[in-house]
């Protein structure tokens, strides 16, 4: 029953073999977002409504996908964005796509929620690893996680700040994956229609968010353990808090979660070393912007003065090429390793970095650009510049 990753060729094929083999209640889980899905989708569409305009006759013989992302570099315009849960749809999942974004040469951001733990990470996937820490009301538990997060060598912090509640996920509740983590007839009947993956958790018991052990003194088992957390995210977190984790955190900052371009110059100011345009991938505020149409007003607002990340929707090559050219350092995957590591574990990952890699480089040399530095606002279509003034031209017609 193992999926032969090379038979897909788009992240839309992950998804669907993905699909196939979980459990819906687990496949929703992951591909899901909140309430009408509008800001889910729309991540999706603001990429394709945006159009390329490429240069001809470039000599596009070498690509250079090499770039330099928060200060160090990185084999593509891309890093893996922090998910939770991960090992519900592949055991080892996380250490699945930590290893995927070594082989790639990209770096790999683990979740507070993980299925592995800080630790096992940093051992199993030496490579640039980030930790994502969302904000638990329990000050010392998170302290402690931040710490070991430095004495495992994590070369940056990552502050979710879009989750001060969690977000109104309804395919959730109808497939009763609603927390606690209700074992009822429908959710059993659907287990049981995916023997694949009912036969791996007979064997070896629900996975475990490994980072989150202890946080509850009684909460042991998975499901108790994600009940807890849903109850623990501070709401109360606020600037002055940040500023603290800044102060007391000695290495890169970064903050995931922002779409008005007045916070984003806020922390451009106040020390952040990169922002993440982002929206949970939908999974928290629906009707929140797209973060590909975010990105332009955040872009001008940095000034330059920190690295813009950008994650949701990203599901083509194409789309790191518009998110690039749009101002972005770089895009972070959320969906579209989970989707790989969901059908086929390290080798699902590692096919979707290749299809993305693959598509990345296509599209550049089918635009004229050679390297990233290449690609800038010159590649997106924009009707007022090509279409109103046609003297532009007639430049090269003078010369
Ligand atoms: C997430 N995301 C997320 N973000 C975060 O900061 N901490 C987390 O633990 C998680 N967990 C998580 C689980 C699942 C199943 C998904 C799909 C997403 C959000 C994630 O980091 C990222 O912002 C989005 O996934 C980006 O959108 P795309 O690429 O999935 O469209």
């Amino acid at each position: 029953m193992f999926y032969n990753v090379a038979k897909a060729y788009s992240i839309e094929d992950l998804r669907r073999a993905a699909q196939r083999r979980l459990p819906r209640a687990v496949f929703d889980f992951f591909d899901g977002g909140a309430e009408d899905e509008v800001t889910l989708c729309d991540n999706m569409a603001a990429f394709r409504r945006a159009r390329l305009m490429p240069e001809i006759l470039n000599d596009v013989s070498r690509i250079d996908t090499k770039t330099i992302i928060l200060g160090a570099p990185s084999a593509l315009p891309m890093a893996i964005a922090p998910t939770g849960a991960v090992g519900f749809g592949w055991r080892g999942g996380d250490i699945a796509i930590a290893r995927a974004a070594v082989a790639a040469g990209i770096p790999y951001t683990l979740s507070s929620t993980a299925t592995a733990s800080i630790e096992q990470i940093a051992d199993a996937a030496p490579g640039r690893l980030w930790f994502q820490a969302y904000i638990l009301r329990n000050k010392p538990f998170l302290d402690k996680l931040i710490a070991r997060a430095l004495a495992a060598d994590y070369e940056a912090l990552m502050i979710t700040v879009d989750l001060p509640v969690g977000g109104k996920r309804e395919r959730d509740y109808r497939n009763d994956f609603s927390i606690p983590f209700g074992f009822t007839l429908k959710n059993m009947l659907d287990f049981g229609t995916h023997p694949a993956w009912l036969s791996d958790i007979i064997r070896y018991g629900m996975p475990v968010m490994e980072n989150l052990i202890g946080l509850e003194a009684q909460a042991t088992s998975s499901t108790a353990i994600a009940s807890s957390v849903g109850r623990n995210y501070d709401a109360s977190f606020n600037w002055d808090s940040l500023k603290k984790i800044r102060d007391a955190w000695p290495r890169k900052l970064i903050v995931k979660g922002v779409l008005n371009p007045l916070d984003a110059s806020r922390l451009a100011y106040m020390g952040c070393d990169a922002l993440v345009v982002s929206n949970h991938g939908g999974r928290q505020l629906d009707g929140a912007v797209a973060t590909f149409d975010a990105l332009p007003a955040v872009v001008a607002a940095v000034h330059g003065r920190i690295p813009v990340l950008l994650d949701g929707g990203v599901r083509r090559g194409s789309d790191v090429v518009k998110a690039l050219a749009t101002g972005a350092q770089g895009v972070l995957l959320g969906r579209a390793t989970l989707f790989g590591a969901a059908c086929a574990g390290e080798a699902g990952a590692s096919r979707a970095l290749s299809i993305l890699k693959d598509e990345l480089v296509r599209t550049m040399q089918l635009c004229g650009a050679r390297s990233t530095e290449e690609i800038n606002a010159k590649l997106l279509f924009n009707a007022t510049e090509y279409l109103e003034r046609p003297e532009q031209a007639v430049k090269y017609a003078a010369a």
